[in-house]
């Protein structure tokens, strides 16, 4: 079983058709990178953060001289950032003046289950009011968990769990890929104690970067292909939507191939690929074609044991990789570029740092970056798990399947018991990042061999590359309830490929 082809593994990944945008796109490595801003609590007694979260649509210029409609999490895209401290509970009160309904999950978060944001617990827009038994979404009517007479939500966060890079976004069932595209998605970052004493590079030398695809449509608007062709679609059929959404331009914390002016020193760059669809293969290079290490120091659930130096770093939708790079050894005035060796044309490029000035550095990448990573093995699981991720019929059209599946929010596909180790033995078709809710979990093997360098570290989203499987092993702990697991390719996710997990 474990022999799934190695040969089909180096193919790139199937990727369809990417939208082209019909609009004049703007030269590169022109628009400064933006920040996007760090939310302030509306108030914090009692040990608690709480914080208000109000959807709504908006216009931006995003390409410069475009105006381009946008849904967005405070009027912004990305949405403002969350920072929290280790095991300081965070409630975020979501309010949603959108014309749909919204799901908000916290990808990475080890949230109880009715906080986490479960496809049917909608926060209803305001605008319908209590008319909300007739309104115009399917979904709400044949779901009654979904019926409430509450017009905001209240999400919690314990926040116990290790210091990361999460991210927060929309998750309603079916529609959670055009939500995403449409600008609802924030970042949310877990500092502690332990990780400040490190002398990592801080400050103004840490840089949070949403990299996500897009295509603007001739009225500016960010172009998706219509669901109605979707539902049309047979399998084999190569359509963008069935493969998955791609655009043309690549945006970094919003903005069209940035340019960050930096210091000749140490940066820590935490980064996250927010994209839909696209895959991602990192390198940074300088105007003499020499390549930078990226130093990965941490994975999505935080710091590795030990730094890994890369060459260049593979990243799959919803991945986060945590670098520092150094821009020591760059001339004043020189250019580093952060490309996509994936990518053609426009594509390949996704930003550059531009370095200032000669500046001190008195940061440092330790050693032993952490201690405390589950280091769970083959004995100790209760359980094997295989479990298959490929594509099939759903309805008379194209569906990504879990096991021969499509998604049904009434049915339970594995049960698991609080505590236990379990083994997950994942299988591919196509590329398909596989994401876990609640747990982080470490990746035994890949392909029947060793895992990857950047399988190091805990995870929440393995990227099976086509044809292959890999083993994953956790430890389900923390909360009972109905949580997700699901490809995070975000049109294969809506199109079917997720399955409830049900902790007991
Ligand atoms: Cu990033 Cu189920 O989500
Ligand atoms: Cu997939």
């Amino acid at each position: 079983w474990l022999g799934a082809s190695a040969a089909l593994s180096n193919r790139p990944p199937v990727t369809g058709g990417e939208l082209r945008s019909a609009v004049p796109l703007p030269p590169a490595f022109q628009v400064p990178l933006p920040i996007p801003r760090v939310l302030t609590p509306v108030d914090t007694a009692g040990g608690v953060d709480r914080y208000a979260i109000t959807q709504r649509a908006t216009t931006a210029e995003i390409l410069p001289g475009v105006s381009t409609p946008l849904w967005t999490y405070e009027g912004t895209f990305p949405g403002p950032t969350i920072e929290s401290r280790r095991g300081r509970p965070v409630t975020v009160t979501h309010r949603n003046l959108l014309p749909v309904p919204t799901v908000v999950h916290l990808h990475g978060g080890h949230t109880p289950a009715d906080s986490d944001g479960y496809p049917t617990d909608l926060v209803i827009p305001e605008s319908w009011g209590n008319s909300v038994h007739t309104g115009h979404d399917g979904h709400v009517m044949h779901d009654p968990r979904a019926v409430t007479s509450d017009l905001t939500r209240d999400y919690t966060f314990p926040m116990n769990q290790r210091p990361t890079l999460l991210w927060y976004h929309d998750h309603r069932m079916d529609f959670t890929a055009p939500a995403i595209w449409r600008g609802l998605a924030g970042m949310h970052i877990v500092r502690d104690d332990a990780e400040d004493a490190l002398g990592l590079p801080a400050g103004p030398r840490e840089l949070p970067l949403m990299i996500a695809d897009r295509a603007f449509a001739a009225d500016g608007s960010l172009d998706y292909p219509s669901i109605d062709r979707t539902l049309r679609t047979k399998p084999g059929v190569e359509d963008p939507y069935v493969a998955g959404v791609l655009g043309d331009v690549i945006l970094v914390n919003g903005a069209p191939w940035p340019v960050c002016e930096v210091d000749a020193a140490r940066y820590r760059l935490r980064i996250l690929n927010a994209s839909n669809a696209r895959h991602y293969e990192l390198e940074a290079v300088t105007e003499d074609g020499r390549r930078l290490d990226l130093v990965q120091i941490g994975a999505d659930q935080g710091l590795l044991a030990a730094p890994i130096t890369h060459a260049t770093l593979p990243m799959a939708p919803a991945e986060r990789h945590d670098l520092v790079v150094d821009f020591a050894g760059v001339p004043v005035g020189g250019l580093v570029r952060l490309v996509n060796r994936l990518g053609s044309g426009r594509t390949a490029e996704v930003m550059a740092f531009r370095v200032a000035r000669e500046a001190a550095d008195d940061s440092r990448v330790p050693d032993v970056l952490s201690t405390d990573l589950p280091e769970w093995n083959r004995s100790q699981a209760v359980r094997v798990r295989d479990l298959s991720f490929r594509a099939g019929r759903m309805g008379d059209g194209h569906g990504w399947l879990i096991d021969g599946r499509p998604f049904d929010p009434a049915r339970t596909d594995v049960t698991v018991r609080l505590g236990d180790v379990e083994v997950w033995r994942l299988i591919a078709d196509v590329h398909h990042p596989v994401h876990l809710h609640l747990v982080g979990f470490r990746v035994l093997s890949r392909g029947g061999g060793a895992p990857l360098p950047h399988d190091a570290g805990l995870k929440d989203t393995v990227s099976l590359r086509p044809g292959e499987s890999a083993e994953i092993i956790t430890r389900f702990d923390g909360y009972r309830g109905r949580f997700l697991f699901h490809c995070h390719n975000a049109e294969h996710e809506d199109m079917g490929m997720m399955a409830n997990l049900e902790v007991v």
